[in-house]
């Protein structure tokens, strides 16, 4: 029932991938997803070598004895992030272990295609809008990610982006008419077995889930912070650039960053520009709301899909209830 393009090209049980969420997908939630059947994607961020190398290592060990599992272990980088410092993709690039898919997101791809090609390795590049799936086709993706707003961590701001539910099935046209093997993934507030089969029903060959897997027993996410998003739900998130700036991110300004609407956010809302100006104190008050683990202060990163959220399972259990449950409604 959900065998797909997706999870046969990957040789996936479920036509599921995990989101590279920099700080969360680690290498225990990355080797638990791929051995579980789905595409588990290290999160490679913002390329910092020495984290890259740890986790690595860490699902290269959990996965030894696993041959299926290990080819479904891939990874994902911040593609602007590799304009300055590429060292990290480099590095992936010469290890044994071919990985089994590399994601691209936030950037032009094509300057990295060609490496990535040379290793034989499908590239994966998640886009916001219509207009960035040419460079994607021509950088050769083998699969196209459509991120809807909804989505958790960064996407497109809040004036440019586009909803999951009407991008999906816009690209799936696209790539029909364009590049018919090209395969597609929604991501964006999928977070159970409706999304998924919803996803599936709007053209798309998987889902690609973030939110969600954040929320897992291997999730590098702290407790205290899945406790504070367990008890919000999808009206208490924000997109702004505010995170950034109290992060100290130089992201480029079409991307923007969604998170739990704090108090601090709410503080900051009506007042970006002067946070723009002068952020030192509120970077301060964030600072200091790290380092005591208070979310009235620091970031809770997660979508619209926290309101999804209701249990800390392991990955294993989550997908396969997902699974479950997108079968039992494509049956009905
Ligand atoms: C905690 C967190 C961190 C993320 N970090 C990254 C990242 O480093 N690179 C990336 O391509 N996407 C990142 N994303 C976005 C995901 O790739 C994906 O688009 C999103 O999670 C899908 O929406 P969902 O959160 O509703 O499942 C992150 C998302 C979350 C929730």
């Amino acid at each position: 029932m959900l065998t797909t393009r997706f999870s046969t090209c990957f040789g996936l049980h479920s036509p599921i991938a995990l989101a590279p969420m920099a700080m969360a997908s680690g290498g225990a939630l990355t080797a638990a997803c791929a051995d579980a059947g789905t595409l588990g994607l290290l999160g490679g961020g913002y390329g910092d070598l020495v984290w890259v190398q740890k986790e690595h290592a860490l699902a290269l060990s959990l996965l030894q004895q696993r041959s299926g599992a290990l080819s479904r272990f891939g990874c994902g980088f911040i593609t602007w992030r590799l304009d300055e410092d590429a060292s990290a993709l480099d590095w992936l690039l010469d290890q044994p272990h071919t990985p089994a898919a590399l994601m691209l997101s936030f950037g032009d791809p094509r300057p990295y295609a060609a490496r990535i090609a040379q290793r034989g390795i499908p590239l994966i590049c998640q886009i916001q809008r219509t207009q960035q799936l040419s460079e994607c086709l021509e950088a050769g993706a083998s699969v196209i990610v459509a991120q809807g707003i909804e989505a958790g961590g960064h996407g497109m701001n809040s004036m440019d982006g586009r909803s999951t539910f009407s991008l999906v099935p816009e690209i799936a046209d696209l790539l029909q008419q364009q590049s018919p093997s090209t395969l597609l993934l929604a991501a964006g507030g999928i977070a159970d077995g409706r999304g998924l089969a919803a996803a599936l029903m709007l053209g798309a060959d998987g889902v690609l889930i973030g939110t969600r897997f954040w929320a897992t027993r291997e999730s590098l996410a702290s407790q205290a912070a899945v406790n504070e998003a367990l008890n919000a739900n999808g009206d208490d998130t924000a997109r702004s650039i505010i995170f950034d700036i109290l992060r100290r991110k130089n992201w480029p300004p079409v991307f923007n960053f969604r998170a739990l609407r704090n108090q601090l956010h709410q503080q900051w809302e009506p007042r970006i520009p002067e946070l723009i100006c002068s952020p030192e104190p509120a970077q301060r008050a964030y600072d200091a709301g790290v380092a005591a683990a208070d979310f009235t202060r620091a970031h809770v990163t997660v979508g619209e899909a926290v309101g999804l959220l209701h249990d800390y399972p392991g990955a294993a259990e989550l997908i396969a209830r997902i699974h479950q449950q997108a079968t039992t409604l494509m049956l009905r």
